[in-house]
């Protein structure tokens, strides 16, 4: 059976590559990248590679590579079908289980893209008829060539209920495809008529050259300003640019608008390089999709208080991308079509040079909040400033900003650095605070199948998931160990077969290491144990701590003799009488 695209896409949206393997393997982010131990292969520097742009993962070690579907395949091991079910589960999402609106669903993506295209072009001719002479002067008014008009496709939608849909219905289209283009809108009376009227038309073009959608513009000053195309089969808002269909093939480098006019004028200019996203969220998806063409980002949004909230919000989004964010500041609140069209294009080549980067603007942001004349607003300011600081990646350019935030407070750099540490290790704190829940509820899910005494022990199945994850990060710790924890101590019986098996390796000479356990551990037990190491792998773990997962063992496994005193031992009921009472002290 053959998927239909849509759902696809669905299923890729909800299931980003890297949340989906961050469930299998420790991930650490390395610049644009995520990099970790190669789940399919035993290795011990990190060579497994996920890129987030492209959903796509690629291990330099063993060759493994592929995208979220593949890497569930392998991961899983299910054929095609099981690991789309795989992820469709995952996402809560339903099954097309019906193969006949599948195939429908495609046919009408095709009539809608069909009917898109004639319809651009029936906005095109519109502009340069009779009916359309106001909309061309508006244009020309905003200093656009024809060339310009031209290059873009840009239309008129004359006004009246019907233009479109009688040029297109005498085209064959039905008004019900029409309507699931977002063309045709139904009255309440049940008649259709055209969504858009009376409006400068834009359509929108994907990487492909597909029209997938319009934004129109209103002439004056009426409400609302722009009718955009909502989603449809074939157009989404955050899986879209604005003039990427252009720009995606100028290089490394992308300026990010905030509206379709500001790109036009932009290209007009000889900025080619200009997309601008569509509608004022600024999706991940769409900043991904950003960081697929360029390395470096420069935004430019007006200085008027919702550009300057559009910035932060992309500058957040912008963040996970690891690209290179700088954000271009328009004086006196203008746009960049207006700052062109006055200035012209040179003197905007300046303010592109000039622009600074994310962390400065944001840092400026904060300057003007606080007055750092006063103590009690250098402390502000240092606070929240250092809170941003802590959100970098890359300890250069904390450095860099330290000294800069030392001289500007004249605090020292130390200081500054050990409040950033500070601060970094709060959000730590904030985001395992919010993944908690659903963190323990998967690990319970998961117990309960592979280790099902887990749950009845929790805290000696703690430690020794801990302490077998050590054991398999720090394999020479086992000589030690096993003289302080004979195997019989473990208290769930997965646990304890895993440690037999590890010491019983160790001993033979053989390779303690997470793969060579695969043979002996179905899928659910292997995802279990890199689980352990996973853990172990995150925090780094001294022979002392084994040691002291060990005890935790030791005392666990005498109480739980306590509970079942038949099995217990005379010497076991004392030590377990001894542990109690040094517990009440
Ligand atoms: P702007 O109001 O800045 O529009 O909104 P603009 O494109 O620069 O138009 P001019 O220069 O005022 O003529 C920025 C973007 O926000 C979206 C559009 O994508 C627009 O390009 N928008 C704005 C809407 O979707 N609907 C609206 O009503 C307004
Ligand atoms: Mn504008």
């Amino acid at each position: 059976m053959a998927l239909p695209d849509s759902f696809i896409q669905k299923l890729l949206d909800n299931n980003r590559i890297e949340d989906v393997v961050s469930g299998y393997v420790a991930m650490k982010r390395r610049g644009r990248n995520l990099v970790g131990l190669c789940p399919f292969h035993g290795e011990k520097t990190a060579s497994f590679n996920l890129y987030p742009e492209t959903n796509s993962f690629y291990c330099f070690g063993c060759g493994a590579g592929g995208d979220v579907v593949t890497f569930i395949k392998r991961i899983e091991n299910l054929d095609y079908m099981d690991a789309v079910r795989f992820l469709a589960d995952r996402a809560g999402m339903q099954m097309p289980e019906n193969r006949r609106e599948n195939d429908r669903d495609t046919r009408l993506r095709l009539r809608i893209l069909e009917a898109n295209r004639e319809a651009a072009r029936l906005y095109h001719q519109a502009l340069y008829a009779p009916e359309g002479q106001m909309a061309l002067e508006y244009y020309h008014s905003r200093g656009y060539t024809d060339a310009t008009i031209k290059h873009f496709g840009l239309g008129f939608a004359p006004p009246g209920f019907d233009y479109l849909r009688n040029a297109l219905r005498a085209k064959g289209f039905k008004d019900e495809e029409l309507i699931a283009a977002f063309l045709l809108a139904r009255g309440r009376s049940g008649g259709t008529y055209d969504v858009f009227r009376n409006r400068a038309m834009i359509p929108i073009i994907d990487i492909r050259g597909n029209v997938v959608g319009f934004g129109g513009r209103v002439l004056d000053d009426s409400k609302p300003k722009y009718i955009n195309t909502e989603s449809t089969l074939a157009f989404s808002k955050s899986r879209n640019l604005f003039a990427l269909n252009f720009a995606k093939n100028t290089g490394r480098e992308l300026n990010l608008c905030e509206g379709y006019m500001d790109v036009i004028a932009m290209h007009q200019a000889g900025f080619t390089n200009t997309v601008a996203a569509l509608g004022t969220s600024f999706p991940e998806e769409q900043m991904q999709l950003i960081a697929r063409y360029a390395d470096r980002i420069n935004l430019i949004f007006d200085a008027d208080g919702a550009g300057q909230k559009a910035t932060r919000r992309a500058i957040d989004n912008l963040r996970r991308t690891g690209l290179d964010v700088r954000v271009v500041t328009i004086p006196d609140g203008k746009d960049p079509d207006e700052f062109i069209r006055n200035k012209g294009a040179d003197a905007f080549r300046l303010l592109l040079e000039r622009s600074s980067n994310a962390i400065e603007y944001r840092l400026l942001e904060i300057g003007r909040t606080y007055d750092i004349n006063t103590p009690d607003g250098k402390v502000k300011y240092m606070k929240e400033a250092t809170a941003l600081l802590a959100r970098l990646e890359s300890p250069v350019e904390r450095d860099v900003y330290a000294g800069r935030l030392s001289q500007l407070l004249s605090v020292s750099k130390d200081a500054i650095l050990q409040e950033i540490r500070y601060g970094e290790r709060r959000q730590q704190r904030a985001g395992m605070k919010r993944r908690l829940p659903e963190l323990m509820r998967q690990e319970q899910k998961e117990l309960r199948q592979v280790n099902p005494e887990a749950v009845h022990y929790p805290r000696a199945a703690k430690a020794e998931e801990s302490l077998l994850g050590t054991l398999l990060m720090h394999p020479d710790y086992i000589r030690t160990v096993r003289k302080e924890l004979p195997c019989d101590n473990l208290v769930t019986a997965f646990n304890r077969e895993l440690y037999e098996r590890l010491l019983e390796r160790e001993q033979q000479g053989l390779l303690v290491e997470l793969a060579f356990l695969s043979a002996d551990y179905d899928q659910d037990g292997m995802a279990y144990i890199s689980r352990m190491v996973r853990d172990a792998q995150e925090r780094t773990v001294s022979l002392e701590e084994a040691q002291r997962y060990a005890s935790i063992i030791r005392e666990e496994h005498k109480l739980k003799a306590l509970k079942d005193p038949s099995n217990a031992s005379d010497e076991d009921i004392q030590g377990i009488l001894n542990t109690l009472r040094e517990r009440k002290q």
